[in-house]
This record gives C-alpha cells, structure tokens and sequence, in this order.
C-alpha cells in the first residue's frame, strides 16, 4: 500500500503572501489542492498533509503539524502512516506536478529504494567558490534538476531520516539523504513544467500554466 505525504508546513517568506506559500490560491484554489487532485488521480488513497500552524487538512486527508525544517515535516508525516509500504513525498510548492508523476516514480521502486522525479538540466553548470573563481564546468548530459514526488521504500526512508536533526536540517532533498545511506536512487524524467513556486515570478508563471487545465468559462449570457 502507498501513501502520500504532502508537505505543506513552509512559511513561504520568499513568496511575500500574507499566507503560508501552499495555502495562497492559484488558479482558483489554494496551491495544495492541485497536487490533492493529481494525487486522486494517480489512485492514491491515503494522503497525509504536514500542516503550518493554523490550518486545517484538507477534506479526505490525515494532517499532522509540520516541524522546524522540511524533513522534520516528513517525519512527523510518517509517522502518521504506519502501515504503509511505499512513501511518497511531494511538496505543496509544486502544483503543476502530474499524476504520471506520481504513477511513474511509484513504478520506479520496482528497481531501486528511491526513484525521483527530475528534469535534465539545460544551461551549463558552473563550480565556483565564495570568491566567485570557477573551479569546473560540470558534463551537463550527466546533470538532472531534482523535483518532488519522491517515492521511497518504507525501510529506506525510515533509515534516512533516522539522523541527527544538523544532518537533517542541512538536506533539501530526501533522497539525498538516502544516497548518503548507501541506498539505490533512480532518476525518473519530468519537465521543467513541474517547477516550485517560490518567488512571485513562480506563481505567476504557475497561474499561467495552470490555466491550461481549467474548464472553459461558460459563454457569456446575452443580456435582453
Ligand atoms: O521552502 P521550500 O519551498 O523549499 O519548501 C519545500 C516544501 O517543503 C514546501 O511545500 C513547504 O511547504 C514544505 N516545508 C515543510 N516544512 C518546513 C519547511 C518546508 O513542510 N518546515
């Protein structure tokens, strides 16, 4: 059995809402929602939502209160789903995300302990250090821009985040985690589509995007 875990505790400061960033509406519902019904669609059943103080789970979700940091989120979310197999965790701040997405990196776990929703990079990637000096232009053709949904065998992700909270606050992805582990990680391909909305320009653009999946507006009544 899967279970989803959405994270939704940020406080969005980046965003400047008066909201929490997952709660801010775009398109017409609050940002969480799109992901919910991607979700819906891909057949997952159980949802569990990390929460920022203040709201409530959406209806048909299980919500927890998020923690400090994005993996203190994840924990408390799982521990909320005990019985499940196969984890997925997505974040709030990717509304555009699919429910292939979520279909095809569950599929990925047939041949790994972590399969990843990724987009191949295409500008080129320099190293630089603080002094801004480039050190090395990095094999674009091996690069991939890490997204959400990640999906975990339980076992792998239980042992990743059963680290010390400086370990855990420094990681801005699960699976980094669980590589760091020695666990098996698989790049699944996405698009750049399913960007994350942190900047104003991101909603906008998010907006933009999203509105290619509403219904028509109904034909204007003509007035008599
Ligand atoms: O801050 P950032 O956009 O990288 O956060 C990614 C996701 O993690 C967002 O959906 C956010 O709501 C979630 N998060 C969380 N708990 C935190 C920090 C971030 O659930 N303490």
């Amino acid at each position: 059995m899967a279970v989803a875990l959405l994270v939704a505790a940020g406080s969005g400061e980046r965003l400047g809402a008066s909201r929490p960033k997952a709660f801010v509406v775009l398109a017409g519902r609050p940002m969480l929602e799109w992901s919910l019904a991607a979700m819906n669609d891909a057949g997952i059943e159980q949802v569990v939502v990390a929460l920022p103080e203040g709201e409530a789970a959406p209806e048909g979700c299980a919500g927890v209160r998020g923690g400090a940091t994005r993996s203190a989120s994840v924990r408390s979310a799982l521990d909320a789903a005990p019985d499940a197999e196969q984890v997925i965790v997505h974040d709030a701040a990717r509304p555009l995300v699919t429910p292939e997405h979520f279909t095809a990196t569950l599929a990925g776990l047939a041949e790994a302990d972590c399969a990843i929703a990724a987009a191949p990079v295409t500008d080129t990637v320099k190293d630089a250090g603080p002094d801004r000096w480039v050190t090395a232009t990095l094999d674009r053709s091996r690069l991939w821009a890490v997204q959400t949904p990640q999906a975990f065998r339980r076992a792998a992700l239980e042992d990743a985040l059963d680290q010390p909270p400086e370990v855990l606050a420094a990681a801005t992805d699960d699976a980094g985690l669980v590589e760091a582990r020695g666990g098996v990680v698989r790049v699944v391909e996405s698009s750049a589509r399913n960007l994350k909305v942190t900047t104003p320009t991101d909603l906008k653009l998010a907006e933009l995007l999203l509105a290619d999946r509403l219904p028509p507006p109904s034909a204007p009544r003509r007035a008599f």
